[in-house]
């Protein structure tokens, strides 16, 4: 059948809908035209409602030219429907919604890890007193780490229960004096170094010890260099790093790489000496230990102690930084809590 011999009701209701369907734009205008056409009390159950009034021969046609209408506008919404939503997806994609009035995210802005900031200033320090920085071996050689440092073959401190051991040759390094030896094979003489870096030693953790920690190690060999010269140098160390003016105290000791030795105490930068609650009443501090390098180790890397002296240092930097931030535990440098570290 074509168009002209549709019944006129069914035609124009066709007629109306597509006119109307052009026009929808919006998710919500099809929806409504979707209810007037196809809904229980749509215009298609109107038509269906008129069969009675269609001669009974006439009926069967009738019914199938409203079916045939029906999947028509079906189609219709269905195809229609799909094209709202690719548009709809698609502008937002292409235009995400953005409010420029709102207030910006804050940005967290990241800290300085304390033992930084203290490498940081130590740096400056030495620069300025014309001190080359150089670095080491983090997995040392039991050579340098030991035996060029007069460090005895039946020496303790070699032991498996306080050095980790990567093969019986090589260990993670215990201490930063080793760099002393590297320089003074590597460098020519006089030598003016510090060095700064990680240490390792299998001790259980507690408030004041854990099994990695930092050092500083300095070394200066040159013709006439004195335990003048190094109590001079500790003291600009330590004025700088306290800011405020520390005397340096020496109290003989034992380490096998230097002779004479010393423990070395600044006098308390908090209390100037008179006795704290930071220095335990006592006025002042120990830091680490130094002394004039043993002839022994200057001939173990082919520098004559006869024409060249030596003095060397070697400190903690957790130490320091406890001591200047007046943190009572060594293990909260290492902990990476956020609240402690933004304290700095
Ligand atoms: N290396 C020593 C230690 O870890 C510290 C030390 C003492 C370093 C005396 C030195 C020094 O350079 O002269 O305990």
């Amino acid at each position: 059948m074509n168009e002209e011999d549709k019944p006129k009701v069914i035609q124009d209701c066709q007629t109306k809908f597509e006119k109307r369907i052009k026009k929808a734009t919006t998710a919500d205008e099809v929806e409504n035209l979707r209810i007037k056409y196809l809904g229980r009390k749509g215009e298609i159950r109107k038509l269906f409602g008129c069969i009675q009034e269609i001669p009974p021969e006439k009926r069967g046609e009738f019914g199938s030219l409203i079916n045939e209408l029906k999947s028509f506008m079906e189609k219709k919404f269905e195809s229609m429907s799909e094209q709202l939503q690719n548009l709809s997806t698609s502008s937002t994609k292409e235009k995400p919604y953005c409010d420029l009035t709102l207030p910006g995210v804050p940005f967290v802005m990241g800290h300085q890890h304390p033992i930084s900031q203290i490498i940081d200033d130590l740096l400056d320090i030495f620069r300025s007193m014309n001190f080359d920085v150089v670095s080491g071996y983090e997995v040392e050689d039991t050579f340098h780490n030991f035996d060029a440092l007069n460090i005895h073959k039946w020496h303790p401190s070699r032991n498996p229960q306080d050095t980790f051991y990567v093969d019986p040759e090589h260990i993670l390094r215990t201490q930063t004096s080793a760099v002393q030896i590297r320089a003074m094979e590597n460098g020519s003489l006089p030598l003016r170094i510090v060095s700064m870096g990680r240490c390792y030693r299998r001790d259980a953790s507690d408030a004041t010890h854990y099994p990695v920690f930092h050092q500083i190690e300095g070394l200066v060999v040159d013709k006439n260099v004195n335990f003048c010269d190094l109590s001079g140098i500790l003291t600009e160390m330590m004025t700088g790093v306290f800011g405020t003016r520390v005397e340096v105290r020496f109290l003989p000791s034992y380490f096998p790489f230097v002779e004479p030795g010393a423990e070395t105490f600044i006098s308390c930068p908090f209390c100037g000496g008179k006795g704290c609650n930071v220095c335990g009443k006592a006025g002042e501090i120990e830091l680490g230990g130094s002394g004039m390098v043993h002839p022994q180790v200057l001939r173990n890397v082919n520098i004559d102690p006869t024409i060249y002296r030596g003095f060397a240092f070697g400190w903690g930097i957790e130490r320091i930084a406890m001591m200047k931030y007046q943190i009572d535990d060594i293990r909260l440098f290492y902990d990476n809590n956020i609240d402690f570290l933004e304290q700095f």
